[in-house]
């Protein structure tokens, strides 16, 4: 059996995706799934900062063939009664900015055939290019997060084009990250869906939304999880939802308490 493979792009830096990667997966885990959390961004790598842990696990030796998946992950916390697995390289280390087509390849690999997870939770990092969406076509879903930038539309549209060529079936599904609000979210996210029907023929399905948080800048200054340092902050509520509809197509699920 494989593991469920979740990726989570943009085209579009600086939207999101990692605040949204990292969040997921320590909602998730709350949530009682088993969860790696991938951080694929081979340029800037930085789960592990938005996470404040030092250890980042050894994406790089897995890559090189010195490590197993097993040996090359570093278990994180995400409170008492709940942790994840999480797998990246140091920040800034550009250890891993020219993986090859075959170290692309291997990493699949070695997440399709993860033991002991129920999803691997994938940050691909921004753009578009090979590696990005080799992987994002390769998940069992991909979570395309735009913002209400005008350029983040665009280059939302390219990754649902591209994916949809090297797929030939598959839409992402629209996460619009700092709406000010539902209304704003669902015109975002309407401008994307639109488009894609006009000149794709086919269209992602709208997620949901998180709202712009003062809050979330400030959890990312603090090197803390958003979910752990602001519990209650529209954000977290907000992120906390859609992991809920990922996990169980909208059931809700007992909650465990975040701290
Ligand atoms: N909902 C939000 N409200 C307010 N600020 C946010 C929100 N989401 C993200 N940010 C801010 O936007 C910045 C970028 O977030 P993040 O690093 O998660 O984006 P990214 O898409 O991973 O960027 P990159 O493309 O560089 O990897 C961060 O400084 C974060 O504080
Ligand atoms: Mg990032």
């Amino acid at each position: 059996m494989t593991t469920h493979i979740t990726a989570i792009g943009s085209g579009k830096g600086g939207t999101g995706k990692t605040l949204i990667s990292v969040s997921l997966a320590y909602a998730l885990a709350h949530q009682g799934e088993r969860v790696l959390l991938c951080d694929a961004d081979l340029g800037l790598a930085n789960a592990a900062v938005h996470l404040g842990v030092g250890e980042t696990g050894d994406l790089a030796g897995l890559l090189a063939g010195t490590r197993t998946l097993k040996d090359a992950v570093v278990r994180v916390a995400s409170g008492p009664r709940a942790s994840f697995d999480l797998l990246a390289a140091p920040s800034g280390s550009g250890a891993l900015a020219n993986a090859s087509e075959a170290q692309i390849q291997k990493l699949i690999a070695a997440l399709e055939s993860a033991q002991g997870y129920d999803r691997v939770l994938v940050d691909l990092g921004a753009g578009v290019d090979n590696s990005v969406m080799t992987v994002a076509a390769r998940a069992d879903e991909t979570l395309l997060v735009l913002t209400p930038d005008p350029a983040s539309l665009t280059d939302a549209y390219a990754f649902a084009k591209l994916l949809l060529r090297r797929t030939t079936t598959r839409m992402p599904q629209a996460l619009v990250n700092m709406a000010l609000n539902a209304t704003e979210g669902r015109r975002v996210a309407d401008a994307l869906i639109g488009s894609a029907n006009a000149f794709l023929k086919a269209a992602p399905d709208y997620l949901g939304y998180v709202p712009f948080d003062a809050r979330v800048p400030e959890a990312v200054r603090r090197q803390g999880p958003l979910l752990s340092l602001f519990p209650q902050s529209p954000a977290s509520a907000a992120i906390e939802g859609i992991a809920r509809k990922l996990h169980g197509a909208g059931t809700p699920v007992a909650a465990v308490g975040l701290r």
